[in-house]
């Protein structure tokens, strides 16, 4: 009998079928959000659940699935696993490493240049109908070539914003991140490794990338962002909660900070209604990795570890590869 796999959310019609030529597979195409209760009942009984970002795993549908032997995250982010409580289940985590850095590092870029030159807003403006003339300082913005980037979080991604930075805008790079990179990846990103501090006070952009966990929570609140340069602006393509959004939208109106560009938020897709009011913030709904080749790159490699674990007992991208047994 073919193993059963739930796709708690809506994908492309190719993963289903896909996945159909494995599995007994039970869909979401109507794309409910489910809450926990519903999730759990209707992962009981299946031996692979496909996931994205929103879905929690933790010990409670654990508990109530004791059939599950995988979770397939289709994202690189994976902080709605519970890993610990799913290795200490025997349960097998996976993610979708590699194939979207390039494709987020490009959005990462792209929102640091709307922020800095300030293309939402002169945007909105022109839509509105409010332009009348060119004026010398209109939407005058903050530089970007020659400029400081400061980047906290140097994993893969991270490193693919500092090559475009370095490579092709000629920005000077720092970075702070928990371990250092190598003498030959500093030197292939053209980046300095600073303390978080000199960081937060010398850079004209900074770039947010680190993975979401109790320990990166609230990495800028209001204490780093009164430590960053009144004209510096700041990018969240990482996770809500790493910045105390509150806080950012208060240095936003007070002019305590130049602009913030957001494509993730604290509590999303709820955002913070006093960021829904202010013109110096660029605001998207975790796009980063969406285009289309890249979401079905993500798609095919959560689909792969499914198939992987569950037919021949391997995996491709694993979280917890302890559980896998040789
Ligand atoms: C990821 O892959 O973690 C992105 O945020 C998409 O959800």
């Amino acid at each position: 009998m073919k193993p059963k796999v739930l796709v708690a959310r809506a994908v492309f019609p190719e993963t289903l079928e896909l996945l159909r030529a494995h599995f007994h597979v039970v869909s979401n195409q109507d794309d409910h959000i489910w809450t926990p209760e519903e999730l759990r009942s209707r992962a009981a009984g299946m031996q692979g659940v496909f996931t994205t970002g929103s879905e929690r795993i933790d010990a409670a549908i654990l508990d109530a699935c004791p059939e599950l032997r995988i979770c397939a995250n289709m994202a690189v982010g994976f902080n709605n696993f519970d890993v610990p409580a799913m290795t200490a289940k025997g349960v097998l985590a996976t993610n979708t490493p590699d194939v979207l850095t390039e494709t987020t590092a490009d959005f990462g870029f792209a929102l640091m240049m709307a922020t800095a030159r300030r293309m939402a807003e002169s945007e909105h403006f022109l839509r509105a109908g409010h332009w009348d003339r060119w004026r010398f300082d209109m939407f005058a913005g903050t530089e970007v070539h020659g400029s400081t980037l400061g980047i906290i979080g140097m994993g893969r991604i991270g490193q693919g914003i500092a090559k475009r930075a370095a490579h092709g805008f000629g920005m000077r790079v720092i970075y702070h991140n928990r371990s250092r990179l190598s003498a030959d990846l500093e030197s292939a990103c053209k980046a300095t490794y600073v303390s978080k501090e000199e960081l937060l006070s010398t850079a004209d952009h900074v770039m947010l990338v680190v993975p979401y966990s109790a320990e990166s929570h609230h990495t800028i609140g209001a204490k780093e962002l009164g430590s960053m340069k009144p004209s510096a602006t700041l990018v969240n393509i990482a996770r809500g909660g790493i910045v105390d959004d509150a806080a950012l939208a208060q240095a936003l109106a007070s002019g305590q900070l130049a602009a913030a560009g957001l494509d993730v938020f604290e509590g999303e897709p709820k955002v913070h209604p006093s960021l829904l009011k202010l013109k110096n913030v660029v605001l998207t709904p975790h796009i980063a990795s969406a285009t289309i080749k890249t979401r079905m790159a993500m798609a095919q490699l959560a689909a792969d570890n499914l198939i992987a674990y569950l037919t021949q007992g391997k995996a491709i991208t694993p979280l917890n590869p302890q559980v896998i047994k040789s």
